[in-house]
């Protein structure tokens, strides 16, 4: 029987510029975007408890306060909103974060990379596996991504990188995975590259925000230089880790959201408000009405 093995650290990187966002992202990191009515980094936060990350490490940049006062509590909102009688918005903010868990701020004095981001978490991580979530990556699925690979991983005890097909002409915009032969949604990766154009491109899978790493992935981080863009890149780093440990590719079940462009974030917003509870039904006939008129 497979032992269950839980990891407990959960790294959020949330130190980019999101350029792509600007001017929004100018005074607040991109995974404070709303998607209805969560940031993007709550549903982060959600989908690592889900699968039992109790400690959760952020990597901040710039803007680092916002997401510090969204998962503080604010005793003055509280006790106003208590004033009102709104009891329900009350218990809402209080579930944002639960007492079990506890946060860890890290600030990645400049934004170097991806890689670099996650070497800055090796002082709260240690020596054990952890979880790391992109918050722009948004994933809908009946059971949270990042506990579906948790369960991978008390399979193979080894790291385990989410994956997907995407389109042929994306290839450079994402590490793409070359594997080993084999059938099933888990497959050893025997070749990793950041960003191949379409021509050099090892196959159509693509890695995207949600990985298991082995700690010895930090011993690599500090070794490798700049890569692709002239940044740290932590597609190299995994590169480097596979020369002395397995890493396996899932391909999760569920619907990415890429947040991190605007057709994305608008695709996850419009679909987050149509199996909203209570705007679901209105938005719908919302569109409905809308569409006749394009
Ligand atoms: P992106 O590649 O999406 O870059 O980062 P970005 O800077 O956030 O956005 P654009 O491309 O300028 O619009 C992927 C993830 O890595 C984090 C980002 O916050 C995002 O979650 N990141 C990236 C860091 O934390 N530090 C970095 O140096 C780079």
């Amino acid at each position: 029987m497979a032992i269950k093995a839980a990891i407990r650290t959960a790294v959020f990187p949330v130190a980019g510029r999101g350029t792509r966002f600007l001017p929004a992202t100018k005074a607040s990191p991109k995974e404070m975007l709303p998607v209805v009515d969560k940031p993007l980094i709550q549903y982060a936060v959600e989908e690592a408890l889900a699968a039992g990350a109790r400690r959760l490490v952020f990597i901040t940049g710039a803007s680092k306060r916002a997401i510090e006062d969204h998962f503080d509590s604010d005793q003055e909102l509280e006790k106003l909103l208590v004033s009102q009688g709104k009891n329900e918005l009350v218990r809402q903010l209080r579930s944002v974060l639960p007492s079990y868990a506890s946060c860890i701020y890290i600030r990645q004095p400049a934004p170097l990379g991806l890689g670099h981001a996650v070497l800055c978490a090796a002082p709260a991580v240690g020596f054990e596996p952890f979880f790391v979530h992109l918050a722009d990556d948004l994933i809908e699925s009946e059971k949270p991504c990042l506990a579906q690979m948790a369960e991978v991983y008390s399979e193979v005890h080894a790291s385990v990188l989410g994956v997907e097909s995407v389109p042929a002409k994306d290839t450079d915009k994402y590490g793409i995975v070359a594997l080993e032969r084999g059938t099933g949604p888990v497959r050893r990766i025997r070749a990793i590259v950041e960003k191949p154009k379409p021509a050099a491109a090892p196959s159509r899978l693509a890695v995207v925000g949600r990985y298991i790493l082995s700690a010895r992935i930090f011993e690599h981080l500090e070794r490798i230089g700049r890569g692709a863009g002239g940044e740290i890149q932590l597609t190299d780093g995994i590169a480097r880790l596979m020369q002395d440990e397995p890493a396996y590719a899932y391909l999760f079940e569920g619907k990415r959201y890429d947040c991190g462009n605007k057709l994305g974030y608008l695709q996850a917003t419009v679909e987050h408000a149509l199996s909203h509870k209570e705007l679901g039904a209105p938005f719908a006939a919302y569109l409905r009405r809308l569409a006749k008129t394009i």
